[in-house]
């Protein structure tokens, strides 16, 4: 048991990042009734989860995680979440057979609703209104009304979530993800894409495979590798009244954990040891995130790490890096080697969205080529200094956007304004995503035989 600790134990300590509830009663009202509900994930998959991502921590595995920056109420449709999951086996499937490594597979998906803003205020004109803060808070449309936040609001995110992860999980075990299949995944406009014939020939390649292998008696059938596949789900865990009324003890250990999802996080902005998202996070038993920016020390980091993993439990801690295309080499190195030097187990992962943001025709947006830089830098460093670049964190979808610039298709800032959707940051569109998937396999092959020249040289 983690000492002093209970799930309320955060409401003492300083928080940041909360919204300003009008109804204080409306608020403990649902969250005493989202106390009631089932939980949403079952300890036994986080711990997994865990088990799974202690296998990446010790270089044999890499961690895909992803989805949208901000998921929302408004499109919460079956072909979204169909798309987002095709374009996410798709990626898996290219690094797969990129890293010859088991790939574990986190979407940032079915509870991913609340959102840390820089500013409290958002002014349009002459109008001031407070920020959108996420569909779990308040509306994204700009007027007074619907800028208040809500506490029903987190009812209707619990439901969202629970008929998103039904659809997930009929998806990854009732043969969606069969890898006879592996055709099927490919989304319309990706076929006209560049990356359409690169897929298809390494779909071609699986699919013999598959039929060699069948020859020899192992089937899809047979074998439930081949028919399904483990998806975990994954947000940040910043509104802590939410997680607090999901968080349940589980009767076959006694250990608290978080039921909103499989893994959680803490976002770069709430990260301070001594407030209150550290405090929640250290009591539950689930695999967690950390968010690592440029302003986190080497020293702050140890802290940390001693107060979220104490007894250094591999794949219990993720460190996803968001330092920006230009300032992860002065950053990276001093985080890897305080880590290596205190014998820490972690995960380390590359989250090149959120340094790379900037502004464009009045677009939030990120250059593809930005993106590319920062994830070839993070595998670069990780080779020079001997140690296991992870996994890779990314804000994506499965439609057809035009939110970050540049990839094969050149986006320019001109299209921005085409298929703009984000309730949040700009998503890499399928595409790109896909992309990047091939450039992170080249990166890992790369790495696979450096070290196959190590021991036969
Ligand atoms: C995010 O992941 O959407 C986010 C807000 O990230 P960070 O905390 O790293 O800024
Ligand atoms: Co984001």
């Amino acid at each position: 048991m983690v000492q002093n600790w209970t799930p309320n134990s955060w409401r003492q300590k300083p928080i940041q990042q909360v919204p300003d509830f009008p109804d204080m009663a409306a608020l403990a009202a649902a969250e005493a009734q989202l106390s009631t509900y089932p939980p949403l994930v079952f300890a036994g998959e986080a711990r997994r989860l865990k088990s799974q991502l202690a296998n990446v921590a010790a270089g044999k595995g890499f961690l895909l995680q992803g989805g949208d920056c901000a998921e929302s109420f408004a499109e919460h449709g079956a072909d979204t979440i169909r798309d987002f999951f095709r374009a996410f086996l798709q990626m898996a499937v290219v690094l797969t057979f990129g890293a010859q490594q088991p790939v574990v597979k986190v979407g940032r998906i079915a509870g991913q609703f609340a959102k840390p803003r820089s500013s409290n205020i958002e002014k349009q004109g002459d109008i001031e209104l407070p920020s959108y803060r996420g569909d779990i808070i308040n509306g994204i449309e700009f007027n007074e009304k619907s800028r208040i936040p809500d506490p029903e609001r987190q009812i209707m995110a619990y439901r969202q979530s629970a008929a998103t992860l039904n659809l997930l999980r009929a998806f990854a075990m009732g043969g969606y993800a069969n890898l006879d299949n592996v055709h099927q995944w490919m989304l319309g406009f990706v076929k006209e894409s560049p990356q359409a014939e690169r897929y298809r020939k390494l779909a071609d390649r699986i699919s013999e495979t598959m039929d060699f292998m069948k020859a020899i008696g192992i089937t899809p059938e047979t074998n439930p590798n081949l028919r399904e596949t483990d998806f975990f789900t994954s947000h940040e865990a910043l509104l802590l009244g939410y997680e607090q009324a999901l968080t349940r003890v589980d009767s076959t250990s006694g250990d608290w954990y978080a039921t909103s999802g499989h893994m959680i996080w803490i976002g770069d902005r709430t990260r301070q040891a001594d407030h209150a998202h550290i405090e929640y996070c250290r009591g539950i038993k689930n695999p967690l995130g950390l968010k690592c920016g440029p302003s986190l020390t080497a020293d702050g980091l140890i802290e940390l790490i001693d107060l979220l993993n104490p007894q250094n439990e591999a794949g219990r801690l993720t460190l996803i890096c968001r330092f920006g295309h230009d300032k992860v080499a002065e950053n990276l190195p001093r985080l890897i080697r305080a880590v290596e030097k205190e014998g820490r187990k972690v995960v380390w992962s590359c989250d090149p969205m959120h340094g790379n943001t900037i502004t464009l025709n009045n677009y939030k947006t990120r250059p593809f080529e930005r993106i590319l830089s920062e994830v070839e830098s993070f595998f670069q460093i990780h080779r020079a200094e001997g140690t296991h670049p992870g996994g890779i964190h990314i804000e994506m979808t499965g439609n057809d956007v035009t939110e970050c610039t540049g990839g094969a298709r050149a986006l320019s800032g001109a299209d921005l304004g085409d298929r703009y959707h984000t309730h949040c940051d700009p998503r890499l569109n399928a595409d790109q995503a896909l992309e990047l998937a091939f450039l992170l396999a080249e990166r890992m092959k790369g790495g696979r035989d450096e070290k196959r020249m190590v021991v036969n040289g």
